[in-house]
């Protein structure tokens, strides 16, 4: 990618920000989560392999450290997602308590035909994910960065009804 390129996904605007941003860190690169997450938010829910790469740019990194850490975290996403997010943990402790179940649920109440889809409205992505460290209240779900946990079919059915329509 050209360094043309780089600027247009960078605005200037937003490379400003992260210039200041990475200005509370001892080392620039320190900066890169926060950075990854104020251009996600930017791009309306996801990283796409352009700003990835300027963000390798940004922070002097190879762009394949910058995906690295990135695809690390279940709140990264890399193709575009519904307004509302839910991340249901499908691992052990989860599984054993009906996270399939719940899965299938979110799928049915969100409008979603299967867990890594978008509902036709826009409105939810449902995704599998691994733990989330919560096992002890499983199962559980992310929706929009909250967690929600000891879930049964009901109390998920009702949050995601709730956040039709909602704020994300
Ligand atoms: S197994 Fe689901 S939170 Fe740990």
């Amino acid at each position: 990618m050209t360094n043309e390129t780089q600027q247009d996904v960078l605005t200037s605007e937003l490379r400003a920000e992260l210039t200041e941003l990475a200005s509370h860190y001892p080392k620039k690169r320190a900066a890169l989560i926060p950075a990854m997450h104020r251009c996600q938010e930017e791009l309306g829910g996801w990283l796409s392999p352009e700003i990835l790469e300027a963000l390798a740019e940004f922070f002097e990194l190879e762009p394949v450290e910058v995906f690295g850490v990135a695809s690390f975290y279940p709140m990264f996403h890399f193709k575009p997602v519904g307004r509302h997010v839910v991340s249901v943990c499908h691992n052990l402790a989860c599984h054993l308590r009906g996270a399939e179940e719940l899965i299938e649920k979110a799928c049915e109440v969100t409008g979603c035909k299967a867990p890594g889809q978008t509902s036709p409205d826009g409105e939810f992505t449902v995704l599998r994910v691994e733990c989330q460290g919560t096992c002890v209240n499983a199962p559980m779900f992310d929706l929009d960065g909250t967690f929600h946990e000891n879930l049964t079919l009901d109390d998920a059915a009702r949050i995601l009804e709730n956040a039709k329509g909602a704020k994300a």
